[in-house]
């Protein structure tokens, strides 16, 4: 069904590739309309109920927007940004978690592709970096936004400002990623983390994503956002099941209502 992306469901955890191992999985046109084929899946699927991205072959995650298409692009760079923005909003907003499994290079619009996702993963060769300004320009994908808000101010800055890249160990260190693992290992601690998660209810997963969120948008009044998430959870079975089982002590028995 993709050219540009491998597709697979596994215990109701949709992992995607990203399929350029050649280009070290660049985000040229094609992957970007197939990542959005991708998470219109992910929105409407049932059978979904998290997912993985990640990148084909031992290197990289994503190098970056692909170069080569920059100098024959149609649209202006500002209409450029905001599509790519669009989509990373739809992976950040997704309501099912989304992780990102990173297996290499994670650069410009990779680096930026694994900060939209709801956390990342690392292999102990994992390398990060926004390295616009090496070729004149900046992030446009969100990762002047989202790299300041993950890992601070002053640190953002310098690698904004420098180009310079990141090892997992650093990228540990700085809060960008949750785990550093054996390259061998990555997706099994990737797809262990989603089953633990997707244990539980998913009204509550899902409002815990659009909360969380709320806390760094500026437009959202965050409290306002919790509390009305949590009066719809309030509402659902598997509220009623969730506080039985605790009470009766045995394990609860969600079925996402
Ligand atoms: N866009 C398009 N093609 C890319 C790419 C990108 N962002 N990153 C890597 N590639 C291609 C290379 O052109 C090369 O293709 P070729 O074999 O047809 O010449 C192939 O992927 C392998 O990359 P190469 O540079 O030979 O690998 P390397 O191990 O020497 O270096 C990197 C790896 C990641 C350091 C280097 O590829 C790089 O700096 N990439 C660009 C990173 C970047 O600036 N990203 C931000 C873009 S906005």
């Amino acid at each position: 069904m993709y050219q540009t992306l491998i597709t697979r469901l596994e215990s109701s955890i949709f992992i995607i590739s990203i399929n350029r191992p050649d280009k070290l999985n660049a985000l040229n046109n094609m992957v970007m309309e197939e990542l959005g084929l991708a998470l219109d899946e992910i929105y409407n699927n049932e059978a979904i109920r998290s997912a993985v991205i990640t990148g084909s072959g031992s290197k990289a995650f994503v190098a970056g927007a692909d170069i080569s298409e920059f100098l024959q692009m149609k649209e202006d760079g500002k209409a450029l940004a905001k599509k790519g923005q669009e989509l990373f909003f739809r992976i950040e907003n997704a309501p099912k978690p989304i992780i990102a499994a990173v297996n290499g290079f994670a650069l410009g619009g990779g680096c930026e592709l694994a900060m939209a996702c709801h956390f990342r993963v690392a292999a102990e060769n994992a390398k990060f970096g926004q390295p616009e300004v090496n070729l004149g320009i900046i992030p446009g994908y969100g990762g002047t936004q989202r790299l300041t808000q993950l890992i601070g101010k002053g640190r953002a800055m310098e690698l904004l400002l420098s180009a310079s890249l990141i090892d997992a160990a650093t990228a540990l260190q700085f809060g960008l990623v949750n785990y550093v693992v054996p390259q061998e290992e990555l997706m099994n601690k990737s797809i262990s983390l989603l089953s633990l998660i997707n244990e539980k209810p998913p009204v509550a997963v899902s409002k815990c994503i659009q909360a969380a969120n709320a806390a760094l948008d500026h437009f959202s009044d965050g409290y306002e956002i919790e509390a009305f998430g949590f009066g719809e959870c309030f509402e659902t079975e598997d509220m009623k099941e969730g506080t039985a089982a605790f009470l009766e002590k045995r394990k609860p028995v969600f079925r996402g209502k």
